[in-house]
């Protein structure tokens, strides 16, 4: 039994240490089975509420290195528009947004949450949720394991993530608003659907679906094929989250032009590694 990690996961309710144990089989199931019809499965109370409050203070102290961006994007994450497309094309609706990351590089050595990330028995776990095997930890040393900070009228609009695991661990909660919101399985590899895309992004909310966090909540999600945004925080109190990320391609990281517009800087790896995706999707 790894000794930390017991005082951060409720193990007694969520023994994720033992994956044959038959309530974490039951888990495993029914996170699989939501994952596989809704791209979504919550886990309530995952996280011990002394260990939530250790996230939220080492989350505090840094609060000033938080990269906070107010620039226009697009669901492909990309703030610069291509005229030689039509102009009704998805990729060229530009919407607002106001969010923040303390970047993974950043936090401290001792860090709760980075513990968390890089324990064998929470990737594992993952996985076995997700019915996917072999998924790593993401290579991008900015964008792996990082806090999100959504302050007041923070938003973040309609995207696809270009990690394809996203775990959604949230801190604090905003006194309103602050809501994800989701649209499972609109693209898959070789298939944007553009058109279903462009559908949600002019207001169609046939296909949304809203997910309620509580902190401690642990959320797993398929982002890189499910259109996902977070509406407008409202109230004094900003939004906290953790996110960390699993991947197929243990060697991809974002994109320089990603990193320089959501984590604020780009790295001489987000330049060696720069290369088209295999799953042919716009990233
Ligand atoms: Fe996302």
């Amino acid at each position: 039994m790894n000794d930390r990690l017991k005082t951060i996961v409720d193990l007694e309710k969520y023994p994720i240490h033992d994956l044959n144990s038959p309530i974490i089989k039951r888990l495993i199931e029914k996170c699989k089975k939501e994952l596989d019809q809704d791209s979504c499965s919550t886990i309530p109370n995952f996280i011990l509420p002394k260990s939530l409050e250790t996230m939220n203070l080492e989350l505090e102290k840094q609060l000033d290195e938080v990269y906070m961006s107010k620039e226009k994007i697009n669901a492909y994450l990309y703030a610069k528009d291509d005229p030689s497309l039509p102009k009704e094309h998805p990729k060229r609706n530009f919407m607002e947004r106001y969010n923040g990351y303390l970047n993974s590089d950043c936090f401290q050595k001792n860090s709760e949450m980075k513990y968390l990330y890089e324990t064998e028995e929470l990737l594992k776990f993952v996985s076995a949720c997700l019915g996917v095997s072999p998924i790593y930890r993401w290579a991008d040393p900015l964008a792996c394991h990082a806090y999100n900070v959504m302050k007041p009228e923070g938003i973040l609009p309609w995207h696809f993530d270009s990690c394809e695991f996203t775990l959604s661990l949230m801190i604090q909660k905003p006194e309103n608003g602050g809501i994800f919101e989701y649209c499972a399985n609109i693209r898959e590899p070789g298939n944007e659907n553009f058109e279903e895309v462009k559908k949600v992004l002019n207001g169609d909310r046939t296909k949304v679906k809203q997910l309620k966090l509580e902190p401690g909540d642990l959320q797993i999600f398929k982002g890189r094929f499910t259109l996902h945004r977070v509406t407008k925080v409202e109230g004094k109190k900003s939004r906290y989250m953790c996110i960390p990320a699993y991947v197929l391609d243990p060697w991809r990281v974002n994109t320089p032009e990603h990193s320089k517009a959501i984590y604020g800087k780009v790295l001489p790896i987000h330049i060696e590694r720069n290369q088209a995706r295999s799953d042919g999707l716009t990233d």
